[in-house]
């Protein structure tokens, strides 16, 4: 991680801040968040992209880590926001990101989310067809700007699950489909559309994929706006190459140089490629055991870190509290849910083990968060952030009255007989 360091005695520290010592202070797990490499990392990205292309921004994909402080650092850094749904737009809102800097996307929006987007006087809104268009025509009394999602029929060569540029995406429309309906959308007298969106997948390390995509909207016409998605991959271990973000951006702005009218503006969505590597979640060791393998478990797992099995990635755990010594021991690094894929790390490399340690999964600050769940009864994690040494709540961890208190229980209604 960015500003992650060990000190003299072996201890991590990140954002000055020491792990073992945050996870005494606040519980584990914890979603510990290097604040300085957040903010750093976003404004590389804006500048980078506004050196390169000045008609140009980047919003802050918040699916990745929809946290009030996330939202609020992403505006104060310049980013616009991308949302997802309600509770994104209810979070982006909350933060005090400029309304018009804000985006609404989904396959599947309802009347309720499309009337807060509209009344809170968002920016654009992502159609995704022709149920977006009806809803909208429902409601609207005076002009809203959208962009129309397009399925770029580009294979970014990720896994299927995060693949979404391909013919048989849910999301968007093929190009003549999304002609048609720009045909019939040109004389409307609220639906004002400014530009296209697209989207190839996520976790995506080449940058060739994305530049056939920006070239794919050439038989569209001329917009304003072209919004070209996020889904730059990142190094979660020393297996991946990602591109570096220069190399990224000179790809994408050679290829909009390409085909883009001069002077559109040039709008792209980065979630994973932001927040991963300025996150990381802390655990404490509550087993250590030496059966068929070495089996090392910690107090988190699928309900914390879901994308271990959704995507099967492959993070780098470190024993905060001895971060300089020599891994010893090849272990299964394992989480307390009920499931044998609840593996954190397969044949992890890890110094000296032992109940009680303090175990850190690095560059997990991108959808760990976001996917955290009450499976086996988890208790959502808490958020810290960390900058010159001193931390900041920013997400409380869940309480077992809050976990409880979304049932109907006996005082209620009673159901033992
Ligand atoms: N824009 C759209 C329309 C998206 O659907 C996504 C991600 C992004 C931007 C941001 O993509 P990124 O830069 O983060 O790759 N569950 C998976 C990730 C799912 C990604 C969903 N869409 C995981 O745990 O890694």
């Amino acid at each position: 991680p960015p500003n992650a360091a060990v000190r003299a005695d072996g201890v991590l520290e990140v954002g000055g801040c020491s792990l073992p010592a945050l996870t005494e202070e606040f519980g584990t797990p914890l979603y510990v968040v290097d604040e300085q490499g957040l903010r750093d990392r976003m404004r590389a990205y804006r500048e980078g992209l506004a050196a390169r292309w000045p008609n140009s921004q980047v919003a802050f994909a918040s699916k990745s880590f929809p946290v009030l402080a996330a939202y609020a650092i992403a505006a104060s850094e310049g980013l616009a926001i991308d949302v997802a749904g309600a509770g994104e737009l209810l979070l982006a809102l909350e933060s005090g990101a400029p309304p018009e800097l804000i985006h609404l996307h989904g396959n599947a929006k309802s009347h309720e989310e499309l009337v807060l987007a509209v009344d809170a006087g968002i920016g654009a809104i992502v159609l995704d067809g022709e149920a977006d268009v009806e809803r909208l025509d429902a409601l609207l009394t005076r002009p809203q700007d959208v962009l129309i999602r397009i399925i770029p029929g580009v294979d970014p060569r990720v896994p299927k699950a995060i693949s979404t540029g391909g013919a048989t995406s849910k999301f968007g429309l093929p190009i003549p489909q999304a002609k048609a309906l720009i045909a019939r959308l040109a004389e409307h007298p609220f639906i004002n559309v400014v530009g296209l969106h697209l989207h190839i997948g996520s976790q995506v390390l080449e940058v060739e994929p994305f530049e056939r995509a920006v070239e794919a909207v050439r038989e569209l016409g001329e917009f304003p706006v072209y919004n070209i998605g996020g889904g730059l991959g990142v190094n979660y271990n020393v297996r991946h190459n990602a591109p570096t973000l220069d190399e990224y951006l000179d790809g994408i702005t050679a290829a909009a140089k390409r085909v883009l009218p001069a002077g559109s503006r040039l709008i792209i969505e980065p979630g994973r490629s932001l927040v991963a590597r300025a996150g990381m979640t802390a655990y404490r060791v509550n087993n250590v055991k030496r059966t068929g393998a070495t089996f090392v478990a910690v107090d988190g797992g699928l309900a914390d870190q879901l994308n271990v099995a959704l995507m099967n990635m492959e993070f780098t755990p470190i024993v905060a509290d001895r971060a300089s010594a020599q891994p010893d021991t090849v272990a299964q690094l394992v989480g307390r849910q009920c499931e044998s894929g609840d593996l954190l790390v397969d044949r992890a490399e890890l110094a000296a083990p032992a109940t009680g340690d303090t175990i850190v999964l690095a560059a997990t600050g991108a959808y760990g968060y976001t996917l955290s769940n009450n499976y086996n009864g988890a208790l959502k994690p808490a958020v810290v952030f960390c900058r010159n040494g001193e931390s900041r709540l920013a997400v409380r961890r869940q309480t077992y009255a809050e976990f409880l208190g979304h049932h109907v229980g006996p005082s209620e209604e009673s159901w033992s007989s």
